[in-house]
């Protein structure tokens, strides 16, 4: 009986894990920007921002989708250094968003890259709701 309960609540985790492509890794980092005072995600928010360009760190037009591109299941290429940078996408990179420190460590210095300023935790929560569902 016990032993039914678990294979059941293992296959329901399993089935929402799936779904929403989230890891333990994004699931805390969104907890914690809904302790910093987020209350409303916004996916579309998140896409928007992917392309938006503004003057980077270096004086270079420059957005999110400079270095990864906008199609997630593909490689990108760092705009200076040329290094190849593995796909976004949860679906076809299983090393994806596992790590919170590296999530947080990359966006401060992605967003400073591109906007020449740190991400907020509303701008954060966005791109990776957005990031996830891709
Ligand atoms: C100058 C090039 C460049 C720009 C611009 C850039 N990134 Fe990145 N990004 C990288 C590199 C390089 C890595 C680290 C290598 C890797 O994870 O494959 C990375 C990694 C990340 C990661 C870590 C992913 C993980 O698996 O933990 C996130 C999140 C991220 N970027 C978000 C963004 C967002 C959001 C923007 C726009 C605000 C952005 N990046 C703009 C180059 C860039």
């Amino acid at each position: 009986m016990m032993k039914n309960i678990y294979v059941l609540m293992a296959a329901t985790f399993f089935a929402m894990a799936s779904t929403a492509m989230a890891t333990p890794a994004t699931d805390a980092l969104l907890a914690k920007y809904k302790s910093e005072g987020v209350s409303k995600i916004d996916a579309a928010k998140g896409k928007a921002d992917w392309t938006k360009e503004a003057m980077g760190e270096d004086g270079e037009k420059m957005s999110c989708s400079t270095c990864h591109g906008t199609d997630f299941s593909k490689a990108g290429k760092h705009h200076k250094t040329h290094k190849v940078i593995e796909p976004m996408s949860v679906r076809v990179n299983a090393e994806r968003f596992t790590d919170e420190k590296k999530i947080e460590k990359w966006f401060k210095r992605n967003c400073k890259d591109a906007w020449a300023r740190e991400c907020t935790s509303q701008e954060k929560a966005d791109f990776l709701t957005f990031m996830l569902a891709q």
